[in-house]
């Protein structure tokens, strides 16, 4: 047993596997793209090391993506094979896989709780337990869980700045915009490598409108990101959700092509079809659009990693981004193929997947797919019912608000007053200040007037 620079027991003999394991979990804690690279160091210089093995497994699991499913599953094994010996924090993070492995999401939720009942400054519990909130919309339980572990952390303590950002995450998607940006302020001015403190207070400065500070806020920090992971290209988006407000869709566009979306750079090269660039990609040129812009053959280049969701509902909320880019492209067939096998997976899982599927993921693909058609009736025919409901499919607000965007544009080209009357009241109730102020809503508030 070796016990690592935290405190915290590792299960190996090996002390090459603990130093290489530990460098891992700074990966992960720190969004960095070298995480597998030491996790299979640690697993070269100990082949059963548990935690290794837990955390690659939690990694892939992380992908959202069916492709990875085999490789979960090994890892699972690999990890259970080890767990008579592992330390009860290791066993915590086996069974998170366990859970993760079969969509058991809440599960995995609760046992990241457990650990962090014992531990509360376990940075990696904490990162991991926010993610899997994250993508089922339990954003006051992402609140909850940051919260509860507040009192045992201290300034001093190593990955403090690490607590500010996910407090600061977790704060913000609850609603908590002063005090988020607090302590995602406070996480950077720790570490200004923080990625995640930084877009803790993108998502602040998008919500109340304060389109200058967020320029201001991301591009001041941009020079900090090198070595990140697919995170940097969110980041990116994050700024050109800003630029979209004040109009400049010539640089959103350049941005969009060096930084976005860029098919030529190592991370893109490496995963075409990590699930973020997906959502990011998808959900730009459709705001561009929906701003009358022409965004060439942009979609083209995403279609192949569209169609490779059908069959796949890891992600219900990269789904309802697949259905637009297919429906983008033309390819109707392939977009209603997609809702269909969403469907089948729905009808067949009880647990959160399901439900951000029934609840959310296919209701919102289907007038993504409408609206391409330009058939706005029905787009209101799903959109109106499901819109209270869409934070089942987890993502930010200021992400799901690309289909309220949909649905506003389809209630405004129908002219209806009476329902904008309801829908833009509602849009500034999630938080989004200057509802009459922003781009495209500006339209439609218009026909109130
Ligand atoms: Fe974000």
């Amino acid at each position: 047993m070796q016990i690592d620079e935290r405190g915290f027991a590792l299960t190996t003999g090996s002390a090459e596997a603990a130093a290489h394991l530990q460098r891992a979990v700074h990966s992960f804690n720190h969004w960095d793209a070298d995480l597998m690279a030491h996790l299979d160091a640690a697993l070269a210089a100990d082949g059963d090391c548990v935690m290794a093995h837990a955390l690659k497994g939690l990694a892939m699991a992380g992908g959202r993506n069916r492709r990875f499913r085999p490789m979960i599953e090994e890892s699972l094994a690999r990890a259970r094979a080890g767990m008579a010996d592992a330390s009860p924090r290791e066993r915590g993070y086996v069974t998170a896989l366990g859970h993760m492995a079969a969509d058991r999401l809440t599960d995995a939720a609760a046992t990241y709780e457990a650990i962090l009942l014992d531990h509360p400054t376990d940075i990696l519990a904490h990162r991991l337990v926010q993610q899997e909130l994250f993508w089922i919309g339990e954003a006051g339980w992402m609140r909850d869980v940051a919260e509860r572990a507040a009192p045992a952390w201290s300034e001093t303590m190593p990955d403090y700045s690490l607590f500010l950002s996910v407090r600061a995450f977790g704060n913000e998607e609850a609603l908590n915009y002063a005090d988020a940006e607090r302590f995602g302020r406070g996480g950077v001015e720790i570490d200004p490598t923080d990625a995640w403190g930084a877009h803790a207070v993108a998502h602040v400065l998008i919500m109340r409108g304060r389109i200058d500070d967020g320029i201001r806020w991301l591009e001041g920090l941009s020079g900090n990101w090198a070595g990140k992971n697919q995170i940097v290209h969110h980041l990116w988006w994050h700024l050109a959700l800003f630029l979209l407000e004040r109009g400049d869709h010539d640089r959103v566009l350049a941005l969009y092509d060096s930084d976005i979306r860029n098919p030529d750079s190592p991370l893109v090269q490496a995963v075409p079809d990590a699930y973020i660039d997906i959502q990011n990609a998808a959900a730009m040129l459709l705001r561009l659009e929906l701003r009358g812009v022409d965004v060439g053959d942009r979609w083209r280049a995403l279609d192949s990693v569209a169609e490779a969701r059908i069959g796949d509902p890891a992600s219900p909320f990269t789904n309802a981004h697949a259905a637009m880019i297919l429906a983008a492209n033309g390819r109707f067939d392939k977009a209603n193929d997609l809702v269909a096998s969403m469907r089948d997976a729905a009808a067949t899982d009880p647990g959160p997947l399901g439900i951000a599927l029934r609840a959310a993921a296919i209701p919102a693909s289907a007038p993504a797919i409408a609206h391409r058609r330009d058939d706005h009736d029905a787009v209101l025919a799903a959109l109106l019912p499901a819109r209270r409901q869409l934070w089942h499919m987890g993502g930010s607000h200021a992400q799901r608000d690309i289909f309220v965007q949909l649905l506003v544009d389809s209630a405004r080209r129908l002219g209806r007053a009476d329902l904008l009357s309801i829908l833009l009241p509602e849009i500034t109730d999630v938080g989004f200040a200057d509802v009459p102020g922003r781009t495209l809503y500006r339209d439609a508030a218009a026909l109130l007037n």
